[in-house]
């Protein structure tokens, strides 16, 4: 018997724990399967909970999490909480505490799913984007002066460091030279050098010094709005994205549409020294909460890009494999409430699957 890893599950807001219910559902079946032990810990952080007692997660919150070896996030938003605020206290603080510097976020199409991308199929849609997660506009620097009047001034200040695009860089290379894509390994910088010439001049030349330390890899660059083009036009470009915070949340949706919608869409927030947290894309889709329409496959992808940075890469290509086989043999569409099946029993056909 292996080893119990220790699991944090955060079902969150919405449909998040109906969602990730799911995911857990599938793992503890693959654990048996494989022989691995799972100790699953629900914490109830999220929304309602901000709502009762005024804070989303206890103070010690992120020395909870430390002690665990990976999280499994549902989704944060709460219709009655302003907007910000549980993205900020739960989401953010989390990445950041944690120092989940990258944001991982592969982009497949599975069969059986539809793209709007009529003309392209499961072999032209398949990338990974690597999102640096603890930057960038993302840190919350700048402020308001005269706040209210005719004279107000917002400044929100976009920062970047050495050291944190060099690691997010390094792992993007790394990962292309283990994706080894019989295509040919290629890494992509997304970036806006002909505008942020300071920040992303920053991006550019670390780029270009690291790179020269993976001679097998072709280090490519397209600029962001470029890049959303090519995504829609020709997907098959891309092998590994490699950008900054903000550019990675907008083209990450983009990619995810292509991919066959939230539905599917699964992201790993990743600290290669510490815990690391996977999460579905999608919201919390509040309106959904409770129908058992949510389409849990999100989830379940989650689950295997937990399994895979667990370093359990059977298990986590034997969830794969039968999402793929759900997704290409039994579900009609992969949109809420079109499945043909409930949340749940789309669950239990990928355990059958497994
Ligand atoms: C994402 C989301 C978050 C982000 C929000 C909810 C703060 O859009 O994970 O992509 O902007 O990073
Ligand atoms: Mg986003």
């Amino acid at each position: 018997m292996s080893k119990t890893r220790k699991i944090a599950v955060i079902g969150g807001d919405g449909t998040g724990p109906e969602v990730s219910a799911e995911g857990v559902k599938v793992l503890q079946a693959v654990g048996k399967l494989e022989g691995l032990h799972f100790e699953l810990s629900p914490l109830d952080w999220g929304g309602d909970r901000y709502l009762k007692t005024g804070a989303a997660l206890p103070e010690d919150g992120l020395d909870q999490l430390r002690k665990f070896d990976a999280i499994l996030l549902g989704a944060v938003g709460h219709p009655e909480v302003a907007p910000g605020i549980l993205e900020r206290k739960l989401l953010l603080d989390l990445r950041f505490g944690l120092d989940q510097y990258i944001n991982l976020r592969p982009v497949k199409l599975f069969p059986g799913v539809e793209t709007p991308l009529k003309d392209k199929g499961c072999d032209d849609i398949d990338f990974i984007v690597v999102r640096e997660n603890t930057e960038d506009l993302y840190c919350g620097a700048g402020g308001f002066m005269h706040k209210g009047t005719p004279y107000e001034v917002a400044t929100q200040m976009a920062i970047y460091t050495r050291r944190g695009c060099e690691r997010c860089i390094r792992y993007a290379f790394e990962l292309t030279r283990k994706r080894n894509n019989p295509k040919g390994k290629k890494l992509t910088l997304v970036a806006k050098t002909n505008v942020l010439t300071v920040g992303h001049d920053l991006w550019w030349r670390t780029f270009q010094e690291v790179a020269k330390e993976y001679p097998d890899v072709q280090a490519d660059y397209n600029h962001v709005d470029a890049c959303c083009m090519w995504i829609v036009k020709n997907p098959e470009y891309y092998d590994v994205i490699v950008t900054t915070n903000m550019f990675g949340d907008i083209i990450t949706d983009l990619s995810g549409i292509i991919q066959g919608g939230m539905g599917v869409a699964a992201g790993g927030n990743i600290n290669p020294e510490g815990v690391s947290m996977f999460e579905p894309m999608g919201g919390s889709a509040p309106k959904y909460t409770g129908t058992g329409t949510i389409n849990p496959i999100a989830a379940i992808n989650a689950v295997s890009m937990m399994l895979d940075q667990l370093g359990e890469v059977k298990a986590a290509q034997r969830v794969m494999n039968a999402i793929m086989h759900v997704t290409g043999t039994k579900m009609k569409s992969q949109a809420a409430g079109k499945m043909g099946y409930t949340t749940s029993q789309v669950g239990d056909l990928v355990c059958e699957a497994l």
